[in-house]
């Protein structure tokens, strides 16, 4: 049995549900050039998505129905700073302000996410990422979020995925900006994440009107044990966190990411592999990196089999013809979530939420007019259990955000995933609950018992 105040939640993202209506004066982000450039699947873009800017009261009231405790959203920082430094568009915080206040309304506790990939394009015209300047942008937003909604919302997360970020933003150009960085370049775009989620931290705590908690919420696919012998187990946390992937696909590191932001210092493996590639790395970087955290975040969809070999070193291993897979094509790994729990939480100080777990499913609308998702059901199912195991063998796991509420703009996949446990037809906007809304909405109810 979960603890009483386990946080039971759905999560989504800014710019994946809102629409990219301007006429509240936002400015333009990444997404928006290179949806505009023709590279999201069919020519697709988030124009109107789910039109949540609109809807959210709604959206909101449903989640209330389904017995939904707490939802992790993220602002635009191009909606709430146009330019992304300056000038501060007051309608994006009146909107965002009612957003949060609609849900304290419906008794769900907001987690406000500052970067779930709204990259200003302005502050991308001045180099982005690569210029150093970005700790102090991100920073001065942190500030006017913290001025902004600390009155009315307590708890934080500085950044969603920096993996991905850098990996698929800047080194395989598959999400926006989209470029193909040489590999130092994406060192240095790596480190100046990391430091301006400090710099966040630090804004958010110094301009908040009240104590604040803030947690980061990174990313990476689980190597979990092919078998639960002692040595695969060990096999498998070795290339968890170690450094296994080739070079021109490093982004999908856990350590690199975790270990400056709870540990205070990058792993020395990957200093020692890495050492070609790096940046300038001070003693005040990584200070500013290393601040004080209430809890630690993770988004965990899947892993991959890892035993030790004859010599005692990791191996890979191959999944059996037939293995079950998501709608994108992930495999079903349950025991990957098992595993990733009990890695992060023995490694890592932090009580961990799980910031993002779910799949994608061709769901259909049925003859009787309803969405029937087995598929996620099961899905969910074998997770939720996995949690509860690691849970009962002592991992500190405080919460849970399933991914997501409502179907939405899959980046460069555009609207080819459905995700949500609310199946949404796009041309009318007509929300229809899926079958696994109502049976998450009974594992809320029953604290995470199986029914
Ligand atoms: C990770 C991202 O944070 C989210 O934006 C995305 O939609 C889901 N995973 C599913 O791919």
């Amino acid at each position: 049995m979960f603890r009483e105040d386990f946080v039971w939640g759905v999560a989504s993202s800014a710019y994946q549900v809102e629409g990219t209506d301007a006429a509240d004066g936002r400015g333009a982000c990444v997404w928006d050039m290179f949806a505009a450039d023709g590279r999201v699947f069919e020519h697709q873009n988030a124009g109107t998505s789910c039109d949540h800017m609109h809807h959210y009261k709604e959206d909101i009231a449903l989640m209330k129905h389904l017995g939904i405790r707490a939802y992790r959203f993220s602002l635009n920082w191009a909606r709430i700073l146009p330019e992304g430094t300056g000038r501060v568009n007051e309608k994006a915080i009146a909107m965002y302000r009612d957003m949060i206040l609609t849900m304290k309304e419906n008794g769900i506790t907001p987690y406000l996410t500052l970067f779930h990939w709204e990259f200003p394009q302005a502050l991308y015209e001045r180099g982005g990422w690569q210029n150093p300047d970005v700790v102090q942008w991100f920073g001065e937003y942190a500030k006017v979020v913290a001025e902004n909604f600390s009155d009315i919302c307590e708890y934080f997360i500085t950044i969603n995925e920096p993996q991905c970020v850098v990996g698929l933003g800047h080194l395989s150009g598959v999400h926006a900006p989209g470029v193909k960085l040489p590999v130092a370049q994406t060192f240095l775009v790596a480190h100046h994440l990391l430091m301006a989620h400090g710099q966040a931290v630090i804004n958010l705590r110094r301009y908040a009107v009240r104590p604040v908690k803030i947690g980061f919420a990174p990313t990476g696919g689980v190597a979990y044990p092919y078998t639960d012998r002692p040595e695969d187990i060990e096999a498998a946390k070795k290339v968890y966190f170690g450094f296994y992937n080739p070079i021109d696909n490093w982004t999908w590191n856990v350590s690199w990411f975790s270990d400056p932001v709870f540990l205070g210092h990058y792993p020395e493996e990957g200093l020692k592999k890495f050492a070609p590639y790096l940046p300038e790395i001070t003693q005040e970087d990584m200070e500013l990196i290393y601040q004080p955290l209430d809890f630690m975040g993770q988004n965990i969809y899947n892993g991959y089999y890892v035993r030790a070999g004859a010599d005692g070193e990791p191996e890979f291993v191959d999944r059996a013809p037939g293995f079950p897979k998501t709608g994108s094509d992930w495999p079903v790994t349950p025991e990957a979530f098992y595993y990733g729990i009990k890695f992060l939480t023995e490694r890592y100080p932090l009580p961990l939420y799980i910031t993002e777990n779910g799949m994608s499913c061709h769901d259909l609308v049925s003859s009787d007019g309803r969405v029937h998702d087995p598929n996620r059901i099961t899905f969910l199912d074998s997770y939720i259990g996995a949690m509860q195991k690691a849970y009962d063998e002592g991992a500190n796991v405080a919460g849970y955000f399933l991914w997501t509420f409502l179907d939405n703009f899959e980046w460069a996949d555009g609207y080819k995933q459905r995700f949500g446990i609310v199946y949404v037809d796009f041309a009318s906007q007509r929300r229809i609950v899926k079958d696994s809304a109502f049976w998450y909405q009974k594992i809320i109810e029953t604290n995470g018992r199986m029914l």
